[in-house]
Formats: structure tokens, sequence, C-alpha cells
């Protein structure tokens, strides 16, 4: 039924969410001829007028007449926000809905402040499309839009990430057309899009028109499956066919990846086609080898012309789960996942094709091989590149209602939606239809999801049959069982977020019947990602199936404050209630600059693993279709962190095989021996070059530190306040009252500014913040700042003098450090600071000294773990080697500035300044942590936005025995794991040596 009339109780009606809209279809594109170039097809993306209106009470329809004057009416540009284009305020919110005490409401109401955005666009058609059906697609709207034609009424509707097609001919006239959308912020759609990302809405993503040749191929569903010998290809095509069939051909070949036509027939036109056949050997499709086939299928007259073209890549594949497991083409996948939000700094999520050329390449790079649309369909263009790149996908309906039954982290699902509430139940189908109809030919689809965080009911069940029984090709996911066991049934997978490693261990060790993933994972909010390999771990378990990060991409949008633009998160438009930093939990910054967590992800995501030793290297590759053959490896020994062999080899370990190979590696005689070897491209990809590193493996085979030996004869000029040491070329002053280094000067230069501190604290990470470190390890935060000496002991040793520090910190309970300086006669200076150890205390942040040295020495070369930062739980995609940076550089730009710079298992360090001495800073007893930056800890400590951080005036300098992890199981209470714990009644000494370095 057309309807002519709209209403505007459409919007706060759930059971009215279409009205005139087209059925959903494939997302295939159509040409009138086989040249490639869409003649049908005419965006309306660009310039837009617009206009606002503040609520519905001062709705003006007037704009829909084509001959009303939009003189006054603002420029926006579509795709594109409202929010980011400056016509409406940004917010930020987590669960809580967006009006949480604003207004008291409960669904489907609507708050009274809903912002009408009135759009115009007029357009003449193109020559191609004249005298046709014309249809309309608007690709994403958020939430709920109303569309006129010169006047006329067209359609509505809702769910902002699903295309919406009108048909447009009866109203279309000569010339300049006249068309009006009425976008309305909130409808009881934004009940069920409580997802936790910025309130932006719109009209964000394509807008066009398509004209509809004489027959055209109105939608298409490809099935290219594999029979259960895995080389069989079962190929299948149902097709409907609108307009005229009688005396039309369809003509149908399907080609090879290297072009031969492997199929070929020309049928009868009907309104429904049916197509199917057996190819043998066939090459399937995978992540690992993403071989596509291409469909062309021609619509032709009774004369041969060319009515419609449509190519189509086609991935033959078989998805299943058999014995509880899920398996891709006969084998068991492992997700090696990351969730995704569509994400732009400038754009919010209208994105561009160069935004997802990049995410696609930073995936492949990264050896991530899934992505779950959390928590959305995306852009369409999202699933050709998974296609073509090898990207597996779970694809999530628009669904999540988080605020409708938790509260403050508690389940309270009184007034759950959509539960089973019978008026949600078709908006929820219709979700789950239109992601279905879109993307159903997507070989990279592999699973279907029915929304995020909406606890469970016979609304989302149905949605789970409704996919069932569209698609027996794929797999059903939901999480939101979890909280609500009784409708288990209605995932086919085990899908948990943030379970602990030995709960899902728990799980996989107790017959499990269906296959396992966490859908979402190590939080990787701020400096995170502590902890990974716990989980990758648990892939020996075969119901362990992998998981998804928590997430991709951080969601902060560019702020113009004064003259600097700077990255902003919630709050920071004055947007409350707001959920202010938890909008940043990305493995890439927002803009897309990457963080240092993407380095262990790289690293234990990666397929071959690689364990060097003395005689050679052995492989274990974990890949499921292919060999090493497109890679070559590179073995190196390093002595002392210097590279002193290097060599290529082309060394092959099958799929699934662990092999071992024989390299004739040289042993060095001295100093400390690691055997490297690092697995790369051997031929440019589609995204990398060749050489491209893919992955290390490295085994130190002999650990050697230098030790610390006395020499020559110093001075001592023993002041009443300072005890002075001093030799050729330098000179070093202890103070009695300061409790250490007042001054470290070689020829002349002084490198000290203030006496070097005992360190505790580490600025605290937003998983700190989470899980209440403050509050329990609080007393370590003025533990090293305010100590106090308390005794001073000055010892005359062989070639040197030994001035000894005890300090009292201030703790509820009696505990002392010491700090120990030995200076001998040629000006080294090594240094001890021991904690002894002390039980009932809370576990260490850190131990360590601070030292506040001049701005110049912003530059070190450090031979410990890199390049980027790393900590005791995330330091083994960081490997060992002589690495240089800045102090500057070695700042990740975490959205609240937090712990950051940190190096593991440093041996030796050396400070330079722009032609002047150096200061060279060795490890001597054990390797230490140690970070170069521009600011304090106390500075980083306070500062909440990174432009609240002054230039650099000092280098500071942290040498730490060892720093706690920084955890990442979640950002909410989860504790980092005691393995990676510094237990308060255990020992720690930091001990190194120092000397100028020419
Ligand atoms: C999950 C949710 C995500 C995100 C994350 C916290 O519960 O599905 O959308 O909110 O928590 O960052
Ligand atoms: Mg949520």
């Amino acid at each position: 039924m057309h309807v002519t009339k709209p209403k505007l109780s459409w919007l706060e009606d759930p059971t009215v969410f279409a009205v005139n809209r087209l059925a959903a279809h494939s997302d295939h594109e159509f040409y009138s001829a086989k040249t490639g170039k869409n003649s049908l097809k005419q965006s309306l993306n660009g310039t837009w007028r617009v206009h606002l209106e503040p609520d519905i009470a001062s709705q003006k329809l007037d704009f829909i007449r084509p001959d009303f004057d939009f003189g006054r009416f603002d420029y926006i540009q579509v795709p594109g926000h409202l929010q980011t284009q400056g016509f409406d305020e940004h917010k930020y919110v987590n669960t809580q809905y967006p009006w949480d005490g604003h207004e008291e409401l409960r669904p489907p109401k609507l708050p009274k402040k809903n912002k009408i955005a009135s759009y115009i666009k007029t357009f003449e058609l193109d020559h191609a499309l004249k005298d046709k059906p014309v249809h309309i697609s608007f690709q994403g709207v958020a939430t709920a839009f109303y569309v006129w034609l010169n006047g006329h009424f067209i359609g509505y509707s809702e769910d902002s990430f699903t295309p919406s097609d009108f048909d447009l001919t009866p109203y279309l006239v000569e010339g300049q057309n006249h068309l009006a959308v009425e976008v309305f912020k909130y409808s009881s759609a934004s009940w069920i899009e409580d997802q936790d990302f910025w309130r932006l809405n719109g009209i964000f993503r394509d807008v066009f028109l398509y004209a509809l040749p004489k027959a055209h191929l109105a939608d298409i569903h490809v099935t290219a499956n594999l029979a259960s010998d895995y080389e069989t290809g079962i190929f299948e095509l149902k097709a409907t066919v609108t307009g005229q069939t009688t005396d039309n051909f369809l003509h149908a070949r399907l080609l090879d990846p290297d072009k031969r036509v492997v199929f070929e027939t020309k049928v009868p036109l009907n309104q429904m086609i049916d197509l199917s056949q057996e190819l043998s050997q066939v090459a399937p499709w995978s992540a690992e080898l993403p071989n596509l086939y291409t469909l062309e299928l021609t619509l032709e007259d009774k004369d041969g012309a060319v009515v419609e073209f449509v190519p189509e890549k086609v991935g033959f594949r078989r998805f299943e789960i058999k014995d509880g497991l899920m398996l891709l083409n006969g084998k068991r996948i492992i997700f090696k996942g990351v969730n995704r939000h569509e994400f732009d700094p400038k754009l919010g999520r209208a994105i561009t094709k160069e935004d997802m050329l990049w995410d696609i390449k930073f995936m492949k790079r990264h050896n991530i091989n899934a992505v779950r649309t959390s928590h959305y369909p995306n852009q369409t263009l999202w699933y050709r590149l998974c296609d073509e790149y090898g990207i597996y996908l779970i694809d999530e309906a628009n669904l999540e209602s988080h605020g409708s039954w938790q509260k403050l982290g508690a389940c309270e699902p009184s007034w759950n939606i959509p539960g089973n509430l019978p008026e949600w139940e078709p908006t929820c189908i219709d979700r789950a239809n239109s992601m279905f109809e879109r993307d159903k030919n997507h070989p990279s689809v592999l699973i279907w999801s029915l929304g995020n965080e909406s606890y469970a009911g016979t609304d989302i069940a149905a949605m789970g049959d409704y996919l069932r029984h569209k698609d027996p090709t794929r797999v059903v996911h939901y999480e939101g069982v979890t909280w609500n066991r009784e409708f288990d049934y209605i995932t086919d997978i085990e899908s948990r977020m943030y379970a602990k490693p030995h709960e899902i261990e728990e799980y996989l060790q107790n017959e499990p019947k269906k296959p396992y993933i966490s859908c979402e994972y190590m939080h990787a909010m701020g400096n995170s990602v502590g902890g990974l390999e716990l989980y990758t771990k648990l892939e020996k378990y075969p119901h362990y199936q992998g998981g998804f990060i928590w997430d991709y991409i951080d969601q902060a949008l560019y702020q113009k404050l004064g003259d600097t633009t700077r990255l902003a998160y919630g709050g920071d438009f004055n947007d409350r209630p707001s959920d202010y930093e938890f909008c940043g939990d990305g493995l890439v910054f927002a803009d897309r600059t990457i963080s240092p967590k993407a380095q262990e992800v790289k690293h234990l995501y990666a397929d071959i693993k690689i364990e060097p030793d003395e005689t050679g290297v052995t492989l274990t590759n974990d890949g499921l279709f292919t060999n090493s053959a497109d890679s070559y490896f590179t073995a190196r020994v390093l002595q002392d962190g210097k590279v002193v062999f290097e060599k290529d080899y082309q060394l092959i370990v099958l799929p699934q095989e662990s092999k071992h190979f024989d390299l004739e590696l040289p042993l060095p005689k001295t100093g400390e021996v690691i055997y490297e070897v690092q697995q790369h491209l051997a031929k440019d990809t589609a995204w990398a070059k060749a050489g491209f590193e893919i992955n290390f493996g490295q085994t130190v085979s002999r650990y050697a530190l230098p030790e610390f030996k006395a020499q020559g004869t110093p001075k001592v000029a023993m002041g009443d306040v300072n005890i002075g040491i001093s030799g050729k070329n330098f000179e070093v002053l202890l103070s009695k009252d300061k409790g250490g280094l007042v001054s470290l000067k070689y020829s002349g230069q002084e490198f000290i500014t203030r006496t070097p501190q005992l360190l505790f604290w580490r600025p605290m990470t937003d998983n700190d913040r989470g899980c209440g470190h403050g509050f329990e390890r609080a007393m370590w935060l003025g533990a090293g700042k305010f100590a106090k000496v308390v005794d001073l002991q000055v010892a005359s040793k062989e070639h040197a003098v030994e001035v000894s520090y005890t300090y009292e910190l201030p703790l509820p309970k009696q505990a002392t450090v010491q700090v120990t300086y030995l200076v001998d006669g040629t000006g080294k200076v090594n240094v001890s600071a021991k904690y002894p150890g002390y039980p009932d205390l809370p576990s260490l942040p850190t131990f360590g000294l601070e030292f506040k040295l001049p701005a110049k020495y912003d530059s070190m070369t450090y031979y410990g773990r890199g390049p980027a930062e790393n900590y005791l739980d995330r330091k083994l995609g960081a490997r060992l080697g002589t690495f240089t940076t800045t102090a500057k550089d070695s700042v990740a730009s975490y959205l609240v500035p937090q712990e950051t710079g940190n190096h593991c298992d440093v041996r030796t360090l050396v400070l330079t300044a722009d032609k002047e001495l150096g200061l060279k800073i060795s490890a001597t007893k054990h390797a230490f942590s140690a970070s170069l930056l521009p600011y304090s800890t106390m500075m980083l400590e306070e500062a909440l936005h990174q432009d609240e951080l002054p230039p650099m005036r000092f280098a500071w300098l942290r040498l730490m025995a060892e720093q706690m992890g920084v955890g990442g199981d979640d950002s909410w209470g989860a504790p980092v794991h005691e393995a990676y714990w510094l237990k308060a009644d255990k020992p720690l000494e930091l001990n190194f040596t120092l000397e100028p370095l020419n």
C-alpha cells in the first residue's frame, strides 16, 4: 500500500519504522553496459541546504514545497553529521540514554528537545536516468526521516545504518526537482540505538538516485559453498527481476581468479531466477587466500543488446559448526579480531574510502584477521574491501538497548526493550532483514550478530530464527544471553565480553557444547593491552576460537580551542551527562596514528610463531591454508645489542606444521648473545610492500651484564653540607641534606638540576583508575616524594668512595630504603637503590629514581626492549635491540595523559644532547626499566588532556628496577594480573653506573 500522507505519530510508534520503503536488496552494482561506468546511478552527495528547529513544537513543513524560498537555509555537506558541521552539539554517553537526568522517560517516549533538521536538495535528472523508473537510496540517516519530492510525500524510515530506498518515479518532473528530507534526532528507534558512541545524526552516508533499465536485477543472492570434500564448489544464484522479462535473457558467466570462464549459461528471463552448478576444484576463499571469482550477469534482449550488466565478486567457502567447532573450509578457525566503529576525528561516522583503506591495511599489517562491525552494519564498501583483502566479519545488526536493562553496572531489566514485547519485534526483524539482504553476498561475512547489549527475550530470539531460516551458510551470534541464560538457544556460539582468562578456561575445560569466542576482550583504553598472551594461550583448547579486541580506534573529535586543535572526548563540549574518556579505547588513536599497543597485538596475532635457538629456528605455522612460501626469513645474531650476523633464508613450513630448520648460526665468544629471526613479505601485496616484517622471534642465548669495577683514586672534599668527589675531568657533589646527587659534572658540563627522587608511583592509567588502584596503593604516591633522609654513611672503598643514604618512607609502618652512590677515580658513579621488601603493604606501582635533567638531553639511545613502549605484561611484541628515540616521541598521546614511554629490560642507555657530552647509563646486576619524557610523573598524573601539559622544560628520566604491568582485562575493575605485580614483600634493586660519553 502506498501511503500519501505522513504522520508525526510514527516517530514515537515502534511498530512504524518504514513507510513506502522498498524491499531491502543486495548491494550489487549495476550498469547499462559492460563498460563498468555506471550511467544508471546519479549521486546526490555534495552540498545540500539545511535548517534546524529545536523541537517538534516548532516544526515547519513549508520547506517541502517546490516553490519554497530556501535562501535563508544554511549549507551542509552530505554525507555528513549535523554535529560535526556545527549544527548541533556533540554528546558522548555510553550506556545511559542521552536524555538521562534531563527528562524522565520510558520507551517509546521521546525527549521534548528533539531537533529537526530540514534538508533540501534540488537536482535535475542526468540524461541516462530520464524516462525510466527512478529510485532514491539513502545509505544511512540517523535516526528517523521523512522524504518529499516536489511537495509529494515519498516515505519514512528508521534504522540509521542500513539503506532506505524509495520510488520517486511518479513525482519526478522535467527540470529542477525539489527533494525535502526531514531528519529527527530522536525517534522510538533511539531506544534501540543506545550504542556506546558519540550521538551523531543527520544524513551521514551516501545518497543516490538510480534508474531501472527495462529489465532489472533487483536482488541477487549468490551462494558459493563447498561440498563436503572442500574442493567441489556449489554455486547457486537466486535473483529477483523487475521490469520486462518476456523476450529477454539472462546471460551468466562465472570467471575464476585467473579470469577463465568456469561456468556459462543463458536462460530466458523470469521474475525469479534460480541457477545452480557444481564446479570441480574451486579455489576457496579465506582471509589467508582471498580468492575471488567474478560473476557477470548480463540481461540481454532478443537481439543480444545489453539491457543491464551486473558484475559481482564471489568467494567459495564453507562455514559450519561441526562437533561444537566453527570450521572454515573444514578447518578450525581462530578469530584474531578487533571490534571496529566507523570513525574519523573530523567526520565522525561519515568515514571516507581513504579511512577504510587505511584501516584494512593496518589490520593486515598487524595480523588481524577478523572484525566485528560493532555495533551496526557498516558502509557497503567495507564489505567489499574485506572480501578483497581477506578479513572475516561478524556483521552486527543495529540494535542496542543497553540503558534499558543495565544501570550503574547492575542488571535491572524491569523495563528492558525489546525483551518479549510484541510491539518491538517487527522493527528488530526488519533490522536483521535489512542487514541480511544487503550483505548476504559477501564471503567475508561468516557470522550474523543480532546486536549488542540488549539483554535477551523473544524478540531477539525471533531475529535469530529469521536469519537461520534465511541463511544456512552462516551462524548466529548474540552475547546478551550471558545475562539471561533462559535464552541461551538464541546464539550458536558461546560468546562473552571481558571474561577473564580463567573464566574462559573453566568453560573450555568442562565439556563445552558450543564454540567459544570473546566478542569483546582486552579493553584497549589508554595504556592497556597487558596480558594479551593469557588469552592467545587459550588457543590450545579447540573450542577457543579467538576474540575481538575492544576496540580498533579511539572515538575522539577534533576541537578548536583558541589557535590549537585537540582531540576531545566526552564532556569536552559541555555535553552532560557524559561518560568522558570512555570513548577512547583504540589500538589506533582517533587521528589514525598507531598506538604502542598495536605492537603487542601484531606479534601475538601472527600466524607463524618463530623460536630461534643457537642452531637455527623452529617455525610453527598456525595458518590454516597457506605455507610460508610468500615469506623470507632473516636470521640475525646480536652481540651486546649490535648485529654481528645477518642472512636471509627461504624456509617452508606448511599450514598447521611445526618444524625446526638448521641455519648454522655463529655463536660470538663474548658478551650477551641474542638470536633473532624475522619473517618478511617476499612480494608486494595490496597491503604492504615486499620486505615488510610480519613477525619476529628472539632468544637470549647468553645473558651478560657488565660488572662495575672501580678504578683510579678519587679525591674527596668533605664539606659541612656536601661530599665532593673529584678527579680528572669530573666532579660529583653528594648533598647531606638533599639526600643524593646535587651535581654531576663531566668536563665541566652539569647533568643534574635537582637531586634524583625516589619513585614508587607511576602516572595512573585508565585501567588503574577503573580498578581502584589509587585507593589501594595511594600510600606509594607520596612514598618517594616525601621520603626523608635518616642516615648517611661515607666509606672509603678500594678505588672509590661510597656514600650511602637511608631514607625513611612516609608509610603507616616503619620502612626504609637505601640509596648508595659509589664514585670511583675515573668519574664513574655506580648507583644502587634497594627496597628490602616489607610484608603487609600493597604491591608497588614501581620502584626507582626519577631524574630531572636539562632539557637538552632530549634524545636517548638504549639497548633494551623497543621500539614502542612496553610493560611487564605487554612486552612480547617488543624486541631487544638498540633503538634511538626522543623525549617527545616517547609520549603516546592517550586521551587522558597517563603512564607512558616505558622500556623494559634495558641494558644500556645513552642520553645525548646536540653536540655536547652524553651520559651513559649501564645496568649492573639487573636490566632495568626506563623512560625519557618531557614530563614528570606528577605532571602526567594531574593532566586530563594532552594540551594541559606544558612545553618541555626538562628531560625527565625514570630508571626503575621494575614497573608493574598495565593490565587490560577491562577498565572498570579488573586489576593487573598478580603475576605482573611488584609484591611488597619482595626486595627490589635498581643498580646502574653513570659515566660520560663523548
Ligand atoms: C562493552 C560495549 C562496548 C563498549 C565497551 C566499553 O560493554 O559493548 O560498546 O561500551 O563495553 O568500552
Ligand atoms: Mg553498550
